[in-house]
């Protein structure tokens, strides 16, 4: 038994919103699960509806909100299942922290450019935010912070979902992290 199968990985997805974190997270957790591997998805906004409902957006908050989801990952990856998470999670130094305590933890970042992520705009937000409805908007009048050392890079400006899922896969599968 290598190390790695002690305990689960978590993939982490962090970019912009509108990057297609949740996209990704979805078909990941598909792939996975279709290769009968145990996952658990947390997207930031079902868990802000839930776990961390009534935190907003300042730093404060979504330190809380990141940290929160964390620990979570850490009771699942403890007992071998494995997270697939979703956020923007705009800070450097506290996804830093989730590398201190997830042993598995893997800091995937979803890169797309914030023109494109306008061009998007799935929920219509940039709009709101950019005519100044929306305060402290990521990206807006908010920082986000790439990652400086990620594990993974997808580029959704680039590529498919799908190709996406086999890069992620792909990693996960040469770090050992998948039986085959
Ligand atoms: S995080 O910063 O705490 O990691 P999280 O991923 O949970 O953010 O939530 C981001 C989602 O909340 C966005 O996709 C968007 O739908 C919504 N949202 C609402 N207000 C804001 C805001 N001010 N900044 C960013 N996202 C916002």
């Amino acid at each position: 038994m290598t190390p790695h199968q002690r305990h689960g990985f978590t993939c982490w997805l962090t970019g912009l919103s509108g990057a297609g974190k949740s996209t990704l997270a979805l078909a990941l957790n598909e792939a996975l699960q279709a290769r009968q591997v145990a996952c658990e998805l947390l997207d930031g906004d079902v868990v802000r509806t839930n776990l961390s409902k009534g935190l907003g957006f300042s730093k404060e908050d979504r330190d809380t909100n990141v940290l929160r989801v964390g620990f979570v990952c850490g009771l699942l990856n403890k007992h071998q299942v494995n997270t697939i998470v979703a956020l923007i999670s705009p800070y450097q130094a506290t996804r830093d922290k989730l590398r201190d305590f997830l042993p598995g933890f893997i800091e995937i970042y979803v890169n797309c450019s914030l023109e494109v992520c306008i061009q998007r705009d799935p929920k219509g937000l940039y709009k709101k935010a950019l005519a100044g409805e929306i305060p402290k908007f990521t990206g807006i009048s908010d920082p986000y912070e790439a990652p400086i050392a990620p594990d993974i890079v997808v580029d959704t400006e680039r590529f498919t979902v799908e190709e996406s899922v086999q890069q992620i896969l792909g990693y996960l599968s040469e770090n050992g992290w998948l039986r085959e």
